[in-house]
């Protein structure tokens, strides 16, 4: 069947001629009639779940990290935090409630930005500020810009090793009307800081090239003058991300919380990610002033604050409660979201140390944690029997 936003494509080919697989992505989620503009993509009744949609203790170790953060830069005020692809906002509303139980002097200096390209709805909240928007206002603040899953989901040129030649994937339109492939030869040159220079020598490789990232870093170098960026994503360095294993495996689709990897299904319907290549993330940070402070997984980073002692802690002394710390349990588990990537960077930060950012800092045992509430995968008994697939 033809969708809205397969005829946009169709239309654009027509027009243009074959587009660049980047282009295709960039149709496919962000146009106006592209899978981001869909409703229900979060959740029970979407597409997948991430992280904050587990329960609402993920935001609570990042506010943790954050309210660190501050205290080690001398407690600026105004103290900014941007979320760039903040999608429903629930680590936004999760996080700015945890800061007001853990630290009202920060929450009284604070201002939480969601930059989304899709819009977002949220009750009015004088620390809340919502931005439509796909880059960051230049205002060169001071604070800390964070991110969940947002590298993933910028559109990627896709390139593919044939016989020691790199061909970049273009789509066209064959003689029945079907999207096709069109292979175009490329050079080393073409995307050199974006691939190894040993490429050519994965025959039949093929995966992602996501040159948004220094565009991105462009962008947060302008709006961020002062202080950290924390992103968390999915992927690999660059000596697994290029490798046979790898080939073929690294851009998904997400649809009712089923994977696949065919992008030219269900079209304006399907959610279409790519893995991040860590190194070049890196790289690309530190044309831009980014230094790194500290690389982790995602269950080493929150087990750092305290996560696997809070679960030890937790009694198991309902089948309600069992089944609650199975769930937080998935976000430190390495098999899964505890196997994602958080990359933690400072620009005009240098005199720190990551050692002193992230290290005994504790929920305090006598603060309750912030409450679940619909949105959350641990309200729902829905999903028990049915298999999830996280990204
Ligand atoms: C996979 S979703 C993740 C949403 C949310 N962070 C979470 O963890 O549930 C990616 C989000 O990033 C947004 N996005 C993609 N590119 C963006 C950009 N350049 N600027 C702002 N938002 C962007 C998408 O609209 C989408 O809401």
């Amino acid at each position: 069947m033809n969708s809205p936003a397969r005829s946009l494509i169709g239309q654009t080919i027509m027009d243009d001629g074959p587009i660049s697989f980047e282009t295709f992505m960039e149709i496919a989620l962000y146009s106006d009639v592209g899978y981001y503009q869909n409703e229900d993509i979060f959740g029970v009744a979407g597409d997948y779940y991430t992280s904050p949609h587990i329960h609402p203790i993920f935001a609570s170790l990042c506010a943790l990290q954050v309210e660190k953060m501050w205290k080690t830069m001398d407690r600026p005020s105004p103290f900014f935090i941007i979320e760039q692809g903040a999608g429903d906002a629930t680590l936004a509303k999760d996080f700015s409630e945890a800061i007001s139980i853990l630290n009202q002097d920060l929450y009284s200096s604070l201002t939480y930005t969601c930059v989304d390209r899709r819009q977002i709805e949220i009750a009015d909240d004088s620390h809340m500020e919502i931005v439509q928007s796909d880059y960051v206002a230049p205002f060169h603040r001071t604070g800390v810009l964070i991110s969940n899953e947002l590298i993933d989901s910028f559109p990627v040129r896709m390139i593919e090793v044939r016989d020691g030649e790199i061909f970049e994937i273009y789509v066209g339109i064959d003689t029945q009307g079907n999207f096709e492939e069109i292979l175009i030869p490329i050079t080393l040159d073409d995307y050199a800081d974006f691939m190894p220079s040993n490429i050519r020598q994965l025959n039949g490789y093929r995966g992602p090239i996501n040159t948004k990232m220094d565009d991105w870093y462009r962008n947060i170098s302008d709006a961020l003058n002062c202080g950290f960026v924390i992103t968390i994503d999915y992927g690999f360095d660059r000596e697994v991300f290029f490798s046979m294993e790898k080939s073929h495996r690294l851009l998904q689709t997400y649809y009712k919380h089923i994977d696949g990897s065919n992008p030219f299904q269900r079209i304006g319907s399907q959610d279409i990610t790519a893995h991040v290549d860590f190194d070049t993330l890196k790289q690309s940070g530190y044309k831009y002033g980014f230094k790194e402070f500290g690389y982790f997984s995602q269950a080493e980073w929150l087990n750092s604050m305290g996560l696997d002692h809070l679960l030890r802690n937790m009694r198991k002394d309902s089948l309600e409660k069992s089944r609650i710390i199975n769930l937080i349990s998935g976000l430190n588990d390495i098999s899964g979201l505890g196997g994602f990537k958080v990359l933690i960077q400072g620009k005009n930060v240098e005199h720190f140390d990551m050692r002193d950012l992230n290290a005994n800092i504790f929920w305090p045992q006598e603060l309750e944690l912030p409450q679940v509430k619909n949105v959350h995968m641990a309200n729902s008994k829905k999903l028990e029997s049915r298999e999830t697939k996280f990204f």
